[in-house]
C-alpha cells in the first residue's frame, strides 16, 4: 500500500472545516505530529454546513478536497463532524488518498457513563446523517442519549465573540444537566472553543468530551502505516474565504505550534 504514496512524505496534511472550528482538531494533530507540515482551509463563507442539505455539504466537501489536492496534501483530515458524517464515504470512494474523519464521541461517553445518560451537542446535519444514526444505534438500548442541535453556535464562534454563546449554551445544556447526564459530547469541532463557557455552566462532575485526541491518534496511525512521515522542517499555511482577522486571532491562540503559521485570505 505505501508504494502508492511513495515520494509524498514531505507534502502537507490537509484539513478542512466550514470555518475555524477544525483548528481545535488541527491543534491536537499538530501536538502529536509536530514535524508534519499542514494546510488548513476555513470555508467560513459557506458556514454553517449543519443547516444545509446533504447535497450542498457534499459539494463543499469535494470543492475543499480538490483545493487541498492542488496544494499537494498527502492525506486529508475532514475536521468537521457534519462533513464527515455526510460526505466521507463519497470522498473515500472518489479519491485515492487516505481520509481521516471526525464523528461525535458517542462510544467513549456511552462506555464511561455511570448515570446511564449522556448528552450530545452537534449540528442538525450530523444528527440527520446515516453515519451518526448507525453509530449511535449500537448504544441506544443501554444508554439514554439526549441529542440537542447547537443551532446558532457555529455562527457565534465564527464571529469571534465567544461570550455571546452563553445564553444559547445555557438553553441547550441546562436540560441535559437536569436530566442527569454525566457526559456531554461536543459533536462539532467549533464547540471545543466554547469549553471554558460550557464548564462555567455545567457542574464540574460532568465530563466534557471531544474527539481531537482520537483524530490525532488515527492520523499518526495512518502516517505510520503508509510510511508517510515527513523529514523536512514543517510549514503551516491556513487559508480562509471569510474574515482574515478572525482566522488570525484563532491561529494566534494555537500556542505551542511546531513552527509559525501563515494565514491568508483566499476566494475558494
Ligand atoms: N465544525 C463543523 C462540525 O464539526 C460545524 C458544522 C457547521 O458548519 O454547521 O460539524
Amino acid at each position: 500500500m505505501s508504494r502508492v504514496f511513495f515520494g509524498m512524505n514531505n507534502r502537507p496534511i490537509g484539513f478542512f472545516d466550514s470555518g475555524i472550528g477544525g483548528l481545535s482538531i488541527w491543534k491536537a494533530v499538530n501536538a502529536m505530529l509536530p514535524n508534519e507540515s499542514t494546510i488548513y482551509l476555513a470555508d467560513s463563507k459557506n458556514a454553517p454546513y449543519g443547516e444545509k442539505p446533504i447535497e450542498k455539504i457534499k459539494h463543499f466537501s469535494f470543492k475543499n478536497v480538490d483545493l487541498l489536492l492542488k496544494h499537494e496534501a498527502k492525506l486529508i483530515v475532514v475536521a468537521c463532524n457534519t462533513a464527515t458524517t455526510n460526505a466521507i464515504e463519497d470522498l473515500r470512494s472518489h479519491y485515492n488518498i487516505p481520509f481521516i474523519g471526525i464523528e461525535p464521541a458517542t462510544k467513549p461517553a456511552a462506555i464511561s457513563t455511570v448515570t446511564g445518560k449522556i448528552g450530545i451537542l452537534a449540528t442538525q446535519g450530523t444528527f440527520a446523517s446515516e453515519l451518526f444514526l448507525n453509530t449511535s444505534k449500537a448504544f441506544r438500548g443501554s444508554v439514554e442519549i439526549i441529542e440537542t442541535a447547537g443551532t446558532g453556535l457555529v455562527q457565534i464562534v465564527e464571529s469571534g465573540s465567544l461570550e455571546d454563546a452563553r445564553p444559547l449554551l445555557e438553553k441547550y445544556l441546562n436540560p441535559m444537566v437536569e436530566a442527569g447526564v454525566d457526559n456531554i459530547v461536543l459533536g462539532c469541532t467549533h464547540y471545543p472553543f466554547l469549553t471554558p463557557i460550557i464548564k462555567s455552566i455545567v457542574p464540574n462532575n460532568i465530563a466534557i468530551i471531544d474527539s481531537g485526541d482520537a483524530v490525532a491518534r488515527r492520523t499518526r496511525h495512518i502516517i505510520e502505516s503508509y510510511d508517510l512521515a515527513s523529514i523536512t522542517p514543517p510549514e503551516h499555511n491556513f487559508y480562509t474565504n471569510g474574515k482574515l482577522e478572525v482566522l488570525k486571532a484563532f491561529a494566534a491562540q494555537l500556542k505551542g505550534s511546531s513552527s509559525p503559521i501563515t494565514s491568508t485570505a483566499l476566494d475558494f
